[in-house]
């Protein structure tokens, strides 16, 4: 029986399997891993939202199929939240579907629109699935180098020009994850105006629309005649709990709920009325989630830079994108995340997780709370003095 199948060789296994096995074998061992690794948000869902998905499934009438496009009520809601945080108008019915997570409806859309061999352009590093989504689905991926958006634009033309055949699409995600960088309208508006030269459509990623800590971070949609080539990807993973969100071209969302309608009646009934009332109900849930990323970056900054490792502060996103401290880099950066984990029992994420271009740079997660970082600080300051990186010391102290 041949199990070589066509699908699995496409998939590299994944680079962060490593270090969770490793995790897991030092955790049986009784250690003590601060786990920054995976990006999996550790806040508990506001207490009424919860008592709102147990109102719902109290009720006799909600255990049946829900509607695979989102009951009407959470589209609703969406285009609600979209009105008055972006100032964009969408029709429920025709330009936003609801989804199981932005995981799901960003795979379930790169199998929608792909044809075997069609050429996707996505960044690198990027988040995988933005690359792997595409690949399952049969398509080849360009991947654009992308430390920033800046970057990532200047480098899309030349990959258009030497892509045979030419591109259909173009993945955008900006807060990023992985390397936490942000965009302003101004990009957004040159990432249509080349999509629509070139004929790409859009598919931009916002998965952290709420986890920002200076500018509120804007959407795609809001560029004029955005909605003729793009959609964008919401989640509430990082805000209330899980639920995602596509909106905006018309065509794009039809392929998503064609292909949705052979595939899944929808989540749940009562967790999609208990997303109704996240987003129709007070915020200030969010505001505080935000306050506690934005608490974690600072530690998480402080200590780590203390400790002889200057990590860059974030302006969004639940991640610092960290440069291997340079006498490490020759490691690569899953040996480097390797031995972090032996040595100082501080997991994070291997930057070759996420494309060629973040061989450098390790993924550090804020999802552990402040005195768990400046615990992590110490055991890295104590890992890299044995590797002869010296520990920095606050501007005042030295002074003395
Ligand atoms: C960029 C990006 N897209 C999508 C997701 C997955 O979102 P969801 O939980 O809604 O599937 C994540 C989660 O980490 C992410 O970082």
């Amino acid at each position: 029986m041949n199990t070589d199948f066509h699908k699995i060789r496409r998939l590299p296994p994944y680079v962060f399997e490593q270090v969770n096995r490793t995790k897991a074998a030092l955790r049986a061992k009784g250690a003590d891993i601060i786990d920054l690794g995976m990006g999996n948000p550790d806040l508990p869902t506001p207490k009424h939202i919860v008592d709102k998905l147990i109102e719902t499934a109290r009720k006799p009438d909600v255990n049946g199929y829900s509607a695979s496009r989102g009951i009407p009520g959470l589209r609703r809601a969406l285009t609600d939240y979209y009105k008055r945080r972006f100032g964009v108008s969408l029709d429920k019915d025709r330009e936003v579907i609801v989804t199981l997570g932005s995981k799901e409806g960003f795979a379930n859309l790169a199998q929608a629109i792909s044809a075997p061999g069609d050429v996707i352009l996505a960044p690198d590093p990027s988040y995988p699935l933005h690359h792997f989504g595409f690949i399952i689905a049969g398509a080849s991926i360009r991947g654009v180098p992308a430390h920033t958006p800046e970057q990532y634009l200047s480098n899309l033309g030349r990959a258009v020009k030497y892509s045979v055949p030419p591109p259909t699409a173009m993945v955008l995600c900006f807060p990023s994850n992985p390397t936490a960088a942000v965009c302003d309208l101004d990009f957004y508006k040159e990432a249509v105006k080349f999509a629509k030269k070139h004929d790409l459509w859009v598919l931009s990623d916002l998965a952290y629309n709420e986890i920002y800590f200076e500018e509120p971070t804007p959407s795609i949609l809001q560029v004029d005649g955005a909605k003729d080539i793009a959609v964008e990807f919401t989640t509430m993973s990082k805000t209330y709990s899980r639920m995602g969100f596509v909106a905006g071209n018309e065509k794009l969302v039809g392929a998503l709920a064609r292909v949705k309608s052979y595939l899944d009646y929808g989540a749940y009934t009562p967790i999609q009325v208990a997303a109704v009332a996240a987003l129709d109900g007070p915020q200030a849930c969010v505001d505080e989630t935000r306050a506690i990323y934005k608490a974690r970056r600072d530690v998480l900054v402080d200590s780590f830079t203390r400790a002889g490792w200057p990590v860059p502060s974030p302006k969004a996103s639940m991640f610092a994108w960290a440069p291997i401290p340079e006498q490490l880099r020759h490691l690569g950066s899953l040996e480097f995340a390797l031995q972090l984990i032996n040595e100082a029992h501080v997991a994070v994420a291997p930057g070759a997780g996420f494309g060629e271009h973040g061989d450098d740079y390790v993924r550090i997660a804020l999802v552990e709370n402040e005195q768990r970082i400046r615990q992590a600080g110490r055991n890295i300051r104590k890992f890299l003095a044995s590797r002869g990186v010296k520990e920095i010391k606050p501007v005042a102290a030295a002074a003395e």
